[in-house]
């Protein structure tokens, strides 16, 4: 049983009317708050493990839609646990989507501030390192987050926590135009306002942004109007509050308007390291994120996670989920000589949770027929070739009854054609 079944959870207020009451083996106790992206909801299940449950605002029935989804959040469920909330598993049959993540307690960076004000000194510093340590596993397991900003980042009692990591993605929400994020424009890079090739960089941008949000209060392009802020962004040098220079000169770095003038997520960790460690020897890349979780104050990578449901799709033989750590390195990590890592023992990976996936579950390919039973446009489809077939039937034999007799047969041969197709598509491009 989890440590915090039953203590209150400050924010969280009652379901709606229509909100659902459970998703797959958890209970949704109340709701968390709800964003661009869809509604958030506090899971608890009989042990009383807690889990946040994102319903997402989606329309997955367009298999490619749906097979993005599921490569996307396959891949968030990848990175390894330092600083982040693991991404334990999604549902796309049911008529709602959701993501469900491990629940971090405490407030966002962003309700922190605006409650308490500026974030300074060390807790500035330790806010810095967590962050960019979550960044930095995120990008290692191919992620780019796409939404990094005060919102969130979860100042958890063991340290901030980067959440959402990969979902606006998943939901092929990155393009500028979509309204979905209208409310993020102020962490947005400039290459996102270009149309350009979106990467890491751009999380590196935001992430700046977010640390000079939460030293000064504001984000340094401002935060009015849409087409102000894009200006800013584009052309504009930053606005930053007063901030310990090693902190100002990487965050101006990071805000630079071409992504290529970045450094990486992993050169940022290393050089925020270098100003509380002595410089003994360079450190591989996982120690490095051990490093900045602990400087962090983040728990163990090996903390105690809430198991993956048994609902949950199982990995294929095929596609065996490796541990983050366990992976080549997608970039190699800087060898820069920082310390101590010296006397902590190497910590175990958290364990691998299985990939989503409906051509996994044994559930997913019923759920996928009821749900083309009853598709409004299959149906439609059918009952018009129907029609078709009776005045075709008619025209040959000027007589109702077989009019009647071709229309009906027209009209069940293409629904059931039609249901079997779209059935056997749909968890094909959920496999892909
Ligand atoms: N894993 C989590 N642990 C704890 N609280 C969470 C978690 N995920 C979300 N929340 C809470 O739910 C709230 C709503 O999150 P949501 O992601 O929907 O909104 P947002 O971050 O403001 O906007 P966006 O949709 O752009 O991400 C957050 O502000 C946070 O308080
Ligand atoms: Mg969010």
């Amino acid at each position: 049983m989890s440590e915090l079944a039953g203590t209150p959870v400050p924010g969280l207020t009652k379901l709606w009317t229509h909100d659902p009451l459970t998703a797959g083996r958890y209970r949704l106790v109340g709701r968390l708050g709800a964003g661009g992206q869809g509604v958030v909801y506090l899971g608890e299940d009989d042990a009383g493990d807690r889990v946040a449950v994102k319903m997402v605002n989606v329309d997955l029935s367009d298999p490619r839609a749906r097979s993005q989804f599921v490569k996307e959040i396959a891949a968030a469920r990848r990175v390894a646990p330092f600083c982040t909330a693991q991404v334990l598993f999604a549902e796309v049959d049911g008529e709602r989507p959701y993501v469900v993540s491990e629940f971090i307690e405490g407030p966002t960076l962003h309700r922190h501030v605006r409650e308490h004000g500026p974030v300074t000194g060390n807790a500035l510093h330790r806010l810095a390192v967590g962050t960019v340590t979550a960044l930095a596993a995120i990008h290692s397991a191919g992620v780019v987050h796409c939404d990094l900003k005060p919102d969130n980042v979860v100042l958890g009692k063991d340290g901030p926590r980067v959440i959402d990591f990969g979902i606006a993605r998943a939901l092929g929400v990155t393009e500028t135009a979509s309204s979905r994020i209208m409310g993020t424009t102020a962490y947005m890079a400039p290459e996102r306002f270009r149309n350009d090739t979106i990467g890491p960089p751009c999380d590196v941008f935001a992430w700046a942004g977010t640390i000079a949000f939460a030293a000064g209060g504001r984000p340094p392009f401002g935060n009015d109007s849409l087409f102000a802020v894009m200006h800013r962004v584009l052309n504009d040098p930053p606005d930053l509050p007063a901030l310990p220079s090693v902190l100002d000169e990487l965050i101006r770095e990071c805000l630079a308007k071409d992504p290529a003038d970045r450094p990486d997520a992993e050169r940022v960790l290393v050089r925020l390291l270098r100003q509380d460690a002595t410089v003994t020897r360079p450190l591989r890349r996982e120690s490095l994120l051990e490093f900045g979780n602990e400087t962090a104050g983040a728990p163990t990578p090996n903390h105690p996670l809430p198991q993956v449901p048994p609902t949950a799709p199982q990995p294929t033989p095929t596609q065996p989920v490796v541990p983050a750590q366990a992976r080549p390195a997608a970039q190699p990590a800087q060898a820069q000589p920082i310390a101590p890592a010296q006397a902590r023992p190497t910590q175990p990976a958290h364990p691998p949770v299985p990939e989503p996936g409906v051509g996994a579950d044994p559930g997913g390919a019923l759920r996928r027929l009821r749900h083309e039973a009853v598709d409004a446009w299959g149906i439609s489809t059918a009952l018009f070739l129907g029609s078709a077939g009776a005045a075709a039937g008619y025209v040959a034999s000027s007589a109702p009854g077989p009019a009647a007799a071709a229309g009906a047969a027209a009209f069940v041969v293409v629904y059931l054609v039609r249901l079997l197709v779209a059935t056997a598509l749909g968890a094909r491009s959920d496999r892909g």
